[in-house]
């Protein structure tokens, strides 16, 4: 019997977002969307990884805003702080205690083929951090402390997904089932990669440097239909889902999650017209569903004493189950007790 399991037989769900830029419609559509629609069923862990934003230099100040931004944003995107614990990784240290651990059940050619590692080392040349290079094992640590049954993340977090699950495989070899070993949960839908507006093939990414590329969770409206105005598209003029059609497939993805319509609903929608008005329904559509999310996202940032309020409990609630594994865990490695 999973002990992990409570009495309603919840399984427990984990989750985090580097406050290491603003919010965009990709980790909205592509992660949180899920966690919304996960926090009735599950028990609910989500983080907010700033241990994991400082593998790349970050302004302190920024970093302390954003960190309270991300936690304002997850709320206003539908997260209830009741159902979830909502805390700020750096607030419960066992995660940091449990990725030493795992660092010596990490090997250094798994880590080193890491996608994610190899990318931010071409961008970050002048800064090839140790953290950097560790920054899965310290993932690895955020889910196997909660002993997570599911992770809700974007497509482009499959492989850290599946170092997780080899590590606790590998601990559970030597020490017996001491980690239930995670699944990730990655929408089949599109949304699980949403694309730069600018460069349709790649991700779309908090740290763009393009303004074009992203659209903000905060961005104005007017900003909004001007950013998806500008989107990529290509040389023909129908809205249809295809092969070679990176642009338009992606402003379709963007518009189903908005819209909750089907893209067979949306090429019928838009037969016989041309990409301006398509871009121009996108923006609008984004910028309703958005427009709740901000209303939602000032009011929690005008009551910051609330929302520190919620970061503790958030931290307490995770440090309990925390602690456990941890003790568990240095328990089975044989680090004395007293
Ligand atoms: P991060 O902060 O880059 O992104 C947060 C979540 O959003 C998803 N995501 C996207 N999904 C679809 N399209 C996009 N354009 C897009 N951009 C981001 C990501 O897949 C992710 O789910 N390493 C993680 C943070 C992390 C974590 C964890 C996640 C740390 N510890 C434990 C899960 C469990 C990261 O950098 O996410």
């Amino acid at each position: 019997m999973d002990n992990n399991i409570n009495n309603n037989g919840k399984k427990i769900v984990l989750s985090g977002i580097q406050p290491s830029g603003d919010l965009n419609i990709g980790t909205y559509f592509g992660a949180l969307k899920n966690w919304v629609k996960l926090q009735n069923d599950y028990i609910n862990y989500f983080c907010i990884v700033d241990m994991h934003a400082i593998t790349v230099r970050q302004d302190p100040s920024v970093l302390r805003r954003r960190t309270l931004e991300v936690a304002a944003g997850y709320i206003a995107c539908g997260l209830d702080p009741e159902k979830c614990a909502l805390f700020v990784q750096s607030h419960v240290p066992a995660h940091a205690q449990l990725a030493w651990v795992l660092n010596c059940y990490a090997m250094f050619g798994e880590l080193s083929r890491m996608t994610q590692f190899k990318e931010k080392s071409e961008q970050h040349s002048d800064n090839i951090n140790a953290g950097l290079f560790t920054y899965p094992v310290l993932q690895a640590a955020d889910i196997l402390i909660y002993n997570a049954h599911l992770v809700p993340v974007g497509a482009d977090q499959k492989q850290h997904l599946e170092l997780s699950r080899d590590i606790a495989v590998r601990f559970n070899s030597v020490y017996g089932d001491v980690f239930t070993v995670p699944e990730p949960y990655i929408s089949k839908e599109k949304s699980a990669k949403i694309c730069s507006l600018q460069e349709p093939a790649k991700k779309m990414s908090k740290s763009d440097k393009n303004v074009n590329a992203t659209v903000l969770l905060f961005d104005k409206k007017d900003d909004i239909i001007k950013k998806f105005k500008r989107a990529v598209t290509d040389s023909d003029t129908a809205v249809r889902f295809a092969e070679g059609k990176d642009g338009v497939n992606n402003l379709m993805t963007i518009y189903s999650c908005a819209t909750g319509k089907s893209y067979d609903e949306i090429e019928r929608e838009f037969s016989g017209k041309g990409y301006g008005d398509f871009k121009l329904a996108v923006g609008e559509a984004v910028a309703d569903a958005l427009m709740p999310i901000q209303k939602k996202f000032g009011e929690l940032m005008s009551d910051r004493t609330e929302l520190e309020k919620i970061l503790k409990d958030g931290a307490q609630r995770a440090s309990r189950r925390a602690d456990r594994t941890l003790a568990k865990v240095y328990k089975k490695i044989g680090f004395l007790q007293i």
